[in-house]
Protein backbone atom coordinates (compact mmCIF):
# COMPACT_ATOMS: atom_id res chain seq x y z
CA UNK A 1 0.00 0.00 0.00
CA UNK A 2 1.33 3.49 -0.79
CA UNK A 3 1.72 5.89 1.92
CA UNK A 4 -1.47 7.66 0.87
CA UNK A 5 -2.70 9.85 2.39
CA UNK A 6 -6.24 10.31 3.97
CA UNK A 7 -8.63 12.62 3.35
CA UNK A 8 -10.31 13.83 5.80
CA UNK A 9 -13.66 14.08 7.01
CA UNK A 10 -15.88 17.62 6.96
CA UNK A 11 -17.58 16.52 10.02
CA UNK A 12 -16.83 14.24 12.82
CA UNK A 13 -17.50 10.51 11.98
CA UNK A 14 -18.92 8.86 15.63
CA UNK A 15 -18.52 4.73 15.19
CA UNK A 16 -20.20 2.78 17.45
CA UNK A 17 -17.94 -0.96 17.18
CA UNK A 18 -20.59 -3.43 18.02
CA UNK A 19 -21.34 -7.02 17.85
CA UNK A 20 -22.71 -8.67 21.36
CA UNK A 21 -20.81 -11.87 20.39
CA UNK A 22 -17.56 -11.79 22.36
CA UNK A 23 -13.93 -12.05 20.77
CA UNK A 24 -14.96 -11.46 17.50
CA UNK A 25 -12.06 -8.13 17.53
CA UNK A 26 -14.10 -5.49 18.07
CA UNK A 27 -11.65 -4.24 20.53
CA UNK A 28 -8.58 -4.80 17.91
CA UNK A 29 -10.37 -3.25 15.24
CA UNK A 30 -11.50 0.17 17.24
CA UNK A 31 -7.30 0.33 18.49
CA UNK A 32 -5.96 -0.08 15.38
CA UNK A 33 -8.45 1.35 13.15
CA UNK A 34 -7.97 4.97 15.46
CA UNK A 35 -4.29 4.22 15.00
CA UNK A 36 -4.19 3.95 11.40
CA UNK A 37 -6.37 7.08 11.35
CA UNK A 38 -4.57 9.06 13.95
CA UNK A 39 -1.24 7.74 11.99
CA UNK A 40 -2.30 9.43 8.56
CA UNK A 41 -3.25 12.53 10.49
CA UNK A 42 -6.46 12.82 11.71
CA UNK A 43 -7.56 13.64 15.32
CA UNK A 44 -8.98 10.64 16.61
CA UNK A 45 -10.79 9.88 20.21
CA UNK A 46 -11.16 5.95 21.17
CA UNK A 47 -14.05 5.90 23.96
CA UNK A 48 -13.47 2.44 25.88
CA UNK A 49 -16.55 1.55 26.87
CA UNK A 50 -16.33 -2.06 28.17
CA UNK A 51 -15.55 -2.55 31.73
CA UNK A 52 -12.53 -5.02 30.62
CA UNK A 53 -10.73 -2.14 29.96
CA UNK A 54 -9.17 -3.75 26.74
CA UNK A 55 -9.05 -0.66 24.47
CA UNK A 56 -7.23 1.57 27.56
CA UNK A 57 -4.40 -1.42 27.69
CA UNK A 58 -3.69 -1.49 23.80
CA UNK A 59 -3.34 2.20 23.49
CA UNK A 60 -0.92 2.27 26.55
CA UNK A 61 -3.30 4.60 28.58
CA UNK A 62 -3.78 4.46 32.58
CA UNK A 63 -6.98 2.35 33.66
CA UNK A 64 -6.12 1.30 37.25
CA UNK A 65 -9.34 1.46 39.31
CA UNK A 66 -8.92 4.98 41.03
CA UNK A 67 -8.17 6.52 37.24
CA UNK A 68 -10.96 8.78 36.49
CA UNK A 69 -12.70 7.49 33.26
CA UNK A 70 -16.10 6.63 31.40
CA UNK A 71 -17.65 5.78 34.56
CA UNK A 72 -17.29 9.41 35.79
CA UNK A 73 -18.57 10.64 32.90
CA UNK A 74 -21.66 8.37 32.40
CA UNK A 75 -22.61 7.76 36.23
CA UNK A 76 -21.34 11.14 37.80
CA UNK A 77 -21.77 13.45 34.86
CA UNK A 78 -17.73 14.47 34.96
CA UNK A 79 -16.95 16.47 31.27
CA UNK A 80 -15.08 13.96 28.61
CA UNK A 81 -12.33 16.71 28.91
CA UNK A 82 -11.84 16.23 32.60
CA UNK A 83 -11.13 11.88 31.35
CA UNK A 84 -9.63 11.92 28.19
CA UNK A 85 -5.92 11.08 28.19
CA UNK A 86 -3.63 11.21 25.37
CA UNK A 87 -2.43 8.19 23.96
CA UNK A 88 1.20 7.62 24.04
CA UNK A 89 0.50 5.83 20.98
CA UNK A 90 0.49 8.99 18.29
CA UNK A 91 0.17 12.37 17.82
CA UNK A 92 -3.63 13.10 18.18
CA UNK A 93 -4.76 9.96 19.49
CA UNK A 94 -6.78 10.35 22.81
CA UNK A 95 -8.63 7.68 25.12
CA UNK A 96 -11.05 7.70 27.40
CA UNK A 97 -9.94 4.79 29.18
CA UNK A 98 -12.73 2.25 30.96
CA UNK A 99 -11.96 1.31 34.84
CA UNK A 100 -13.41 -1.85 36.61
CA UNK A 101 -16.11 0.52 38.14
CA UNK A 102 -17.83 0.42 34.79
CA UNK A 103 -18.71 -3.24 35.66
CA UNK A 104 -21.53 -1.19 38.06
CA UNK A 105 -22.73 1.18 35.67
CA UNK A 106 -25.01 -0.83 33.72
CA UNK A 107 -27.38 -1.74 36.92
CA UNK A 108 -26.51 2.10 38.20
CA UNK A 109 -27.86 3.46 35.08
CA UNK A 110 -31.31 1.66 35.15
CA UNK A 111 -32.68 4.00 37.49
CA UNK A 112 -31.18 7.40 36.31
CA UNK A 113 -32.57 9.94 34.26
CA UNK A 114 -31.71 10.44 30.40
CA UNK A 115 -30.48 6.48 31.08
CA UNK A 116 -29.86 6.40 27.35
CA UNK A 117 -28.55 9.81 26.38
CA UNK A 118 -25.75 10.15 28.94
CA UNK A 119 -22.84 9.42 26.80
CA UNK A 120 -24.48 11.47 23.93
CA UNK A 121 -24.77 14.44 26.02
CA UNK A 122 -21.04 14.39 27.20
CA UNK A 123 -19.68 13.71 23.53
CA UNK A 124 -22.01 16.74 21.85
CA UNK A 125 -20.34 18.76 24.58
CA UNK A 126 -17.09 17.41 24.16
CA UNK A 127 -17.25 17.83 20.25
CA UNK A 128 -18.28 21.39 20.51
CA UNK A 129 -15.55 22.45 22.99
CA UNK A 130 -12.59 21.01 22.10
CA UNK A 131 -10.31 23.26 20.58
CA UNK A 132 -9.69 21.55 17.55
CA UNK A 133 -11.76 19.19 15.21
CA UNK A 134 -11.87 15.54 15.97
CA UNK A 135 -12.50 13.61 12.76
CA UNK A 136 -13.13 10.21 13.54
CA UNK A 137 -14.41 9.08 17.14
CA UNK A 138 -14.60 4.93 18.12
CA UNK A 139 -16.58 3.77 20.91
CA UNK A 140 -15.48 0.06 22.06
CA UNK A 141 -18.48 -1.90 23.58
CA UNK A 142 -18.81 -4.53 25.31
CA UNK A 143 -20.39 -7.72 24.35
CA UNK A 144 -23.83 -7.23 25.18
CA UNK A 145 -26.71 -5.25 24.06
CA UNK A 146 -27.11 -3.55 27.48
CA UNK A 147 -27.31 -0.05 28.37
CA UNK A 148 -24.12 0.92 27.79
CA UNK A 149 -24.43 -0.12 24.55
CA UNK A 150 -27.26 1.41 23.79
CA UNK A 151 -25.72 4.85 24.95
CA UNK A 152 -22.95 4.25 22.23
CA UNK A 153 -25.81 3.56 19.89
CA UNK A 154 -27.52 7.19 20.97
CA UNK A 155 -24.38 8.70 20.77
CA UNK A 156 -22.87 7.83 17.17
CA UNK A 157 -23.84 8.24 13.61
CA UNK A 158 -22.18 5.16 12.10
CA UNK A 159 -22.05 1.13 13.35
CA UNK A 160 -19.42 -0.77 12.44
CA UNK A 161 -19.33 -4.27 13.05
CA UNK A 162 -17.07 -6.56 12.85
CA UNK A 163 -17.47 -10.43 11.98
CA UNK A 164 -15.14 -13.32 12.76
CA UNK A 165 -15.06 -15.56 9.61
CA UNK A 166 -16.16 -18.84 11.92
CA UNK A 167 -19.00 -21.12 11.51
CA UNK A 168 -21.53 -18.90 13.52
CA UNK A 169 -20.66 -15.66 12.29
CA UNK A 170 -24.01 -14.35 11.20
CA UNK A 171 -25.80 -15.81 14.44
CA UNK A 172 -26.76 -12.93 16.46
CA UNK A 173 -26.50 -10.55 13.72
CA UNK A 174 -30.62 -9.77 13.11
CA UNK A 175 -30.83 -9.57 16.76
CA UNK A 176 -27.76 -6.76 16.81
CA UNK A 177 -29.62 -5.32 13.62
CA UNK A 178 -32.97 -4.91 15.10
CA UNK A 179 -31.70 -3.44 18.25
CA UNK A 180 -29.88 -0.53 15.64
CA UNK A 181 -32.98 -0.42 14.05
CA UNK A 182 -35.27 0.36 17.12
CA UNK A 183 -32.52 2.94 18.14
CA UNK A 184 -32.96 4.58 15.01
CA UNK A 185 -36.56 4.52 14.95
CA UNK A 186 -37.06 5.77 18.89
CA UNK A 187 -33.67 7.47 20.21
CA UNK A 188 -31.04 8.20 17.41
CA UNK A 189 -32.78 8.83 13.90
CA UNK A 190 -29.62 9.64 12.45
CA UNK A 191 -27.72 5.96 13.29
CA UNK A 192 -27.08 3.65 10.59
CA UNK A 193 -24.93 0.48 9.95
CA UNK A 194 -22.05 1.84 7.90
CA UNK A 195 -19.33 -0.78 7.76
CA UNK A 196 -19.01 -4.56 8.34
CA UNK A 197 -15.41 -5.43 8.57
CA UNK A 198 -14.28 -9.51 8.70
CA UNK A 199 -11.43 -10.34 10.57
CA UNK A 200 -9.61 -12.79 11.53
CA UNK A 201 -9.70 -14.14 8.24
CA UNK A 202 -7.68 -17.34 7.59
CA UNK A 203 -7.52 -17.75 3.31
CA UNK A 204 -6.52 -21.57 3.84
CA UNK A 205 -9.65 -22.57 5.33
CA UNK A 206 -12.70 -23.15 2.92
CA UNK A 207 -15.23 -22.47 5.91
CA UNK A 208 -13.55 -18.43 6.12
CA UNK A 209 -13.89 -17.84 2.70
CA UNK A 210 -18.02 -19.42 3.38
CA UNK A 211 -18.70 -17.12 5.74
CA UNK A 212 -16.70 -13.80 3.86
CA UNK A 213 -19.12 -15.08 0.76
CA UNK A 214 -22.07 -14.95 2.69
CA UNK A 215 -21.51 -11.94 4.73
CA UNK A 216 -20.72 -10.07 0.84
CA UNK A 217 -23.99 -11.80 -0.59
CA UNK A 218 -26.31 -10.67 2.63
CA UNK A 219 -25.13 -7.11 2.88
CA UNK A 220 -22.76 -6.42 -0.02
CA UNK A 221 -22.77 -2.28 0.55
CA UNK A 222 -21.48 -2.29 3.78
CA UNK A 223 -19.21 -4.94 3.69
CA UNK A 224 -15.07 -3.14 3.60
CA UNK A 225 -13.11 -5.46 0.46
CA UNK A 226 -10.37 -5.43 2.93
CA UNK A 227 -10.26 -8.41 5.01
CA UNK A 228 -8.41 -8.55 8.46
CA UNK A 229 -6.33 -11.67 8.08
CA UNK A 230 -5.53 -14.01 11.23
CA UNK A 231 -2.24 -12.72 12.63
CA UNK A 232 0.05 -13.18 15.09
CA UNK A 233 1.29 -10.24 15.16
CA UNK A 234 -2.11 -8.25 16.03
CA UNK A 235 -2.79 -10.40 19.09
CA UNK A 236 0.62 -9.73 21.06
CA UNK A 237 0.71 -5.85 20.04
CA UNK A 238 -1.83 -5.09 23.39
CA UNK A 239 1.15 -7.49 25.74
CA UNK A 240 3.37 -4.19 25.15
CA UNK A 241 0.73 -1.36 25.65
CA UNK A 242 1.06 -0.80 21.33
CA UNK A 243 -1.40 -1.49 18.30
CA UNK A 244 0.04 -3.94 15.55
CA UNK A 245 0.26 -0.06 13.44
CA UNK A 246 3.16 1.07 15.88
CA UNK A 247 4.49 -2.40 17.29
CA UNK A 248 5.39 -3.81 13.91
CA UNK A 249 4.12 -1.13 11.34
CA UNK A 250 4.47 -2.86 8.16
CA UNK A 251 3.36 -6.42 9.29
CA UNK A 252 0.48 -7.81 7.11
CA UNK A 253 -1.80 -7.09 10.27
CA UNK A 254 -0.99 -3.44 10.42
CA UNK A 255 -1.35 -3.04 6.27
CA UNK A 256 -4.95 -4.79 6.48
CA UNK A 257 -5.79 -1.91 9.28
CA UNK A 258 -4.52 0.38 7.72
CA UNK A 259 -6.00 -0.43 3.92
CA UNK A 260 -9.39 -0.59 6.09
CA UNK A 261 -8.85 3.08 7.18
CA UNK A 262 -8.45 4.15 3.71
CA UNK A 263 -11.16 2.29 2.52
CA UNK A 264 -12.94 3.59 4.85
CA UNK A 265 -11.83 7.20 4.33
CA UNK A 266 -12.67 6.97 0.40
CA UNK A 267 -16.19 5.41 0.98
CA UNK A 268 -17.01 8.43 3.37
CA UNK A 269 -20.59 8.98 5.55
CA UNK A 270 -22.88 6.76 3.73
CA UNK A 271 -26.20 8.61 2.31
N1 LIG B 1 -6.74 -10.57 13.23
C1 LIG B 1 -6.43 -11.21 14.36
N2 LIG B 1 -5.48 -12.18 14.36
C2 LIG B 1 -5.17 -12.85 15.49
N3 LIG B 1 -5.73 -12.62 16.68
C3 LIG B 1 -6.68 -11.67 16.75
C4 LIG B 1 -7.07 -10.93 15.61
N4 LIG B 1 -8.05 -10.04 15.99
C5 LIG B 1 -8.23 -10.24 17.30
N5 LIG B 1 -7.42 -11.22 17.77
C6 LIG B 1 -7.34 -11.74 19.13
O1 LIG B 1 -8.60 -12.34 19.45
C7 LIG B 1 -8.99 -12.04 20.76
C8 LIG B 1 -10.33 -11.32 20.76
O2 LIG B 1 -10.16 -10.06 20.09
P1 LIG B 1 -10.80 -8.73 20.68
O3 LIG B 1 -10.44 -8.57 22.11
O4 LIG B 1 -10.47 -7.63 19.75
O5 LIG B 1 -12.34 -9.11 20.55
P2 LIG B 1 -13.58 -8.37 21.23
O6 LIG B 1 -14.73 -8.56 20.31
O7 LIG B 1 -13.22 -6.99 21.60
O8 LIG B 1 -13.78 -9.24 22.56
P3 LIG B 1 -14.79 -8.91 23.76
O9 LIG B 1 -16.13 -9.32 23.27
O10 LIG B 1 -14.30 -9.72 24.90
O11 LIG B 1 -14.70 -7.44 24.02
C9 LIG B 1 -7.86 -11.21 21.37
O12 LIG B 1 -7.00 -12.07 22.07
C10 LIG B 1 -7.17 -10.63 20.15
O13 LIG B 1 -5.80 -10.36 20.39
MG1 LIG C 1 -13.41 -6.00 23.45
Amino acid sequence: MAEEKLALPATTRVFTVANQKGGVGKTTTTVNLAAAFARSGARVLVIDLDPQGNASTALGVEHRAETPSIYDVVVDESSMASVMQKSPEFDHLYCIPATIHLAGAEIELVSMVAREQRLATALTTLLQEADEPFHYVFIDCPPSLGLLTINAFVAATEVLIPIQCEYYALEGLSQLLNNVAMIGKHLNPRLTVSTILLTMFDSRTNLANQVADDVREHFPDKVLSTLIPRSVRISEAPSYGQTVISYDTNSAGSLSYREAAAEMARRGVPN
